[in-house]
């Protein structure tokens, strides 16, 4: 591997060999998403915590200050909204020039596997990776549903992830589900995991994320059950806990439930 490619892909695959990256591109198709309508506000106290920021150009340069940021993993497709016609239509929104310029360590794209854009957003991939190839920036490929939720099962992200990482991508982003080990076992590259819209309890989403790690997951890209939470900081404390020491979901709800008191306490 080319000395800038792994210099990149170093910055957010941490020497333990795992991951915890922090989205907050949701907007780039959902508008002021709940508790990121002011992201800057929204990622300050979470920002140590995560190993890099998944983000779209905008609110970078507008929300994130460059002299203290993390990584970042920079989306560069778009062109549909939640109101749209149909969400997989995407085209590629920012170009490799403008990556370089911003020092993204990476770019993000998502791709709609048995979507009618199917080819479209597979051919976008591709061409992307061509093009991160040239400068040694990795893609990472999204595996999306968008808002057909019900195909997050084995068979489907399988087939996903693994075209997502024939036409290239250096790391995959798709969702956990039961046997998740037949997803990762047939992606060569690494798998992060998204979390999707928010779930009732905290501990399930430790319960999925620490499942995940043990099938071979080597992180988490994950969001809205971070953000959304009414603790974020313990949340993303108790996520860290499973992703970078191995902690089970009982130790992450104790992590949680001890940071909670704390941040209930700050004004
Ligand atoms: C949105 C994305 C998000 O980055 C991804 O879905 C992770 O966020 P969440 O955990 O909120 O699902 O790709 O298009």
């Amino acid at each position: 591997m080319e000395w800038g490619m792994a210099n990149r892909l170093a910055q957010l695959i941490q020497p333990d060999g795992h991951a915890l990256f922090l989205p907050i591109d949701h907007g780039y198709f959902q508008g002021p998403t709940r508790k990121l309508e002011e992201p800057g506000k929204t990622i300050k106290p979470l920002l140590p915590y995560a190993d890099a920021l998944f983000v779209t150009r905008g609110v970078l340069r507008s929300s994130v200050a460059p002299d203290n940021s993390k990584p970042v993993i920079l989306r560069v497709s778009g062109g549909t909204s939640v109101v749209g016609k149909d969400l997989a239509n995407e085209g590629i929104t920012t170009s490799m020039e403008e990556a370089i310029r911003l020092n993204a360590s990476a770019v993000g794209i998502s791709v709609f596997v048995g979507s009618d854009y199917e080819k479209e957003s597979l051919l976008n991939l591709a061409r992307l990776v061509d093009d991160g190839e040239r400068y040694g920036i990795p893609v990472m490929a999204v595996t999306a549903v968008g808002k057909e939720l019900e195909k997050r099962d084995a068979r489907y992200l399988a087939l996903a992830c693994r075209i997502a990482a024939e036409l290239g991508a250096r790391v995959v982003k798709t969702y956990w589900c039961e046997d998740f080990e037949k997803v990762t076992g047939g992606c060569p590259v690494p798998v992060v995991m998204a979390g999707g819209p928010q779930v009732d309890t905290e501990l399930e989403i430790f319960e999925f994320v620490h499942d995940g790690m043990q099938k071979g997951s080597i992180g988490v890209n994950l969001g809205r059950n971070i953000w959304q939470n009414d603790f974020p900081v313990a949340m993303i404390k108790a996520i860290r806990a499973i992703v970078h020491q191995n902690a089970t979901p009982k130790e992450a709800q104790k992590i949680y439930d001890s940071g909670k008191k704390s941040e209930a306490k700050k004004p």
